[in-house]
């Protein structure tokens, strides 16, 4: 770890994302936004203060889910709005202040460490993109930045210039403490701009070297549609990750994996699957258009059309299309079709004929259904909760079954069958 504090800025309102949510906790792949800054940058710092202010006790309190030695400042944002007034008055543990948007949710620590590499009084991130529209312009000459201009602030012919600021600076030799009080509010959004920094420091002959980085790193999120084109970039890095390591994906572009879920040995996820946060899979098949959320799948296929909802174990097991499994544990069942399978513990060797429905919830409770080893379950049954049935028990079809059933039975509801012969024609034709 290098000796060195940052500073991560979310005190914006984030007006061009039309949210009452705060910028930052907009989510990608099942993380806030800030979250992934805060982590990256806790990779190379132990002294990272987060700048808030919009809903500020909000961000905080979902940031201290995921984290408990951060420092949360509030930005005096009534006398100084913008980013420059984010990081004025801020204690740092060390000269050496890297400062990032909460709004780029696609940096990681390795592009980071590269800021400490070269030689400058400030180093600032530079990306080259056609359509810069949106991004501070940079001026750059003899590769030494000039100055940066905010989109809003440019003229028609700045406006082209295509190198544009990414929103990371490192500041060294006491740049920050020296210049923000310098910073003026003279300028369209009438807000003090940390950008400023830059040609001020610039005049006074420091040296500020920008650092050429992928927009694909380091883009910013203004917009639901930035948030959702951070996410495509997201995914796809999830999903490389888990093809390189073995995984057979059909049609990845379809597939959705949120950034905490865990695929191990030569699974295979086909098309229209989603993996929600806390899946684990594990030498398994995931069929076409699955659902999966918190819970374990081992040595099981499942799907297509399956869902298995929170708190599920599946262990060499076989669902189907149209089953419902939720906080259950199936270990070595077969539940083809068509079935519900809630609150439940379902052992080895035991069929789940197909339109079974365990009955978990009387309105005000939920209750548990215990199916043991060897059980046929005849289709369109419905299980009445809390019910044991026992090891080697034959459920006939259609039963209600509402009461426990000892091992090596048969149980069995139904209604003697009745035929009237003619009726078709009576009814239909007289
Ligand atoms: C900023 C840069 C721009 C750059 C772009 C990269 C300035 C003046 N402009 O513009 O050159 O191209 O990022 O993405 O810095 N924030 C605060 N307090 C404030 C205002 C903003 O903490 O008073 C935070 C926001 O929460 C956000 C970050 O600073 O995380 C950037 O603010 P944003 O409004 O997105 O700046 P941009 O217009 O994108
Ligand atoms: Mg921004």
């Amino acid at each position: 770890m290098s000796n060195i504090s940052v500073i991560i800025l979310a005190a914006g309102k984030g007006t061009r994302m039309k949210s009452k949510k705060p910028k930052v906790l907009h989510k990608i792949s099942g993380y806030e936004m800030l979250y992934y800054s805060i982590s990256e940058a806790k990779k190379l710092s132990d002294d990272i203060s987060v700048v808030l202010y919009h809903q500020a006790s909000l961000v905080e309190s979902e940031m201290k889910k995921h984290f408990d030695d951060i420092k949360f400042v509030i930005q005096d944002h009534q006398n100084y709005p913008g980013t420059g007034g984010a990081v004025m008055n801020i204690e740092t543990s060390y000269d050496k202040v890297l400062v990032l948007n909460g709004d780029m949710p696609l940096i990681d620590a390795n592009e980071l460490e590269k800021f400490s590499q070269l030689d400058g009084d400030i180093v600032m991130s530079v990306i080259k993109m056609d359509d810069s529209s949106g991004y501070g312009r940079v001026v750059i000459k003899d590769n030494e930045i000039e100055k940066i201009i905010e989109e809003k602030d440019a003229s028609l012919k700045e406006r082209e210039i295509k190198s544009v600021n990414a929103g990371i600076y490192l500041f060294a030799n006491g740049m920050l403490a020296e210049y923000l009080p310098k910073l003026s509010n003279d300028n369209a959004g009438e807000e003090y701009y940390i950008t400023d920094v830059i040609e001020l420091a610039k005049n006074d002959g420091f040296k500020i070297v920008p650092l050429y980085v992928k927009e694909e790193n380091f883009k910013g999120v203004n917009s639901k549609y930035d948030l959702a084109m951070a996410e495509v970039i997201m995914q796809n890095r999830i999903k490389k990750r888990f093809m390189q390591e073995g995984v057979i994906m059909h049609l990845p572009d379809t597939i959705y994996i949120d950034a905490d879920v865990k695929i191990e040995d030569e699974s295979i996820i086909e098309n229209g699957v989603r993996l929600l946060s806390g899946a684990k899979i594990i030498n398994s098949h995931i069929k076409a258009n699955s659902v999966i959320e918190d819970s374990t799948i081992e040595n099981s296929s499942v799907g297509p059309l399956s869902r298995v909802r929170p708190k599920s174990v599946l262990r060499d097991t076989l669902i189907g299309n149209f089953v419902e499994v939720k906080k259950s544990i199936l270990i070595g069942v077969k539940a083809g079709h068509l079935s519900y399978l809630g609150d439940s513990e379902i052992d080895e060797g035991t069929n789940i004929g197909a339109g079974t429905i365990t009955c978990n919830y009387d309105g005000k409770n939920k209750h548990k259904t215990i199916i043991g080893k060897n059980v046929f379950i005849g289709s369109d049954t419905q299980i009445i909760a809390p019910v044991v049935i026992e090891d080697n028990v034959l459920v006939a079809a259609g039963t209600t079954v509402n009461k426990d059933v000892k091992k090596g039975s048969l149980a069995i509801s139904r209604t003697s069958m009745k035929t009237v012969e003619g009726f078709y024609d009576k009814f239909f034709k007289d």
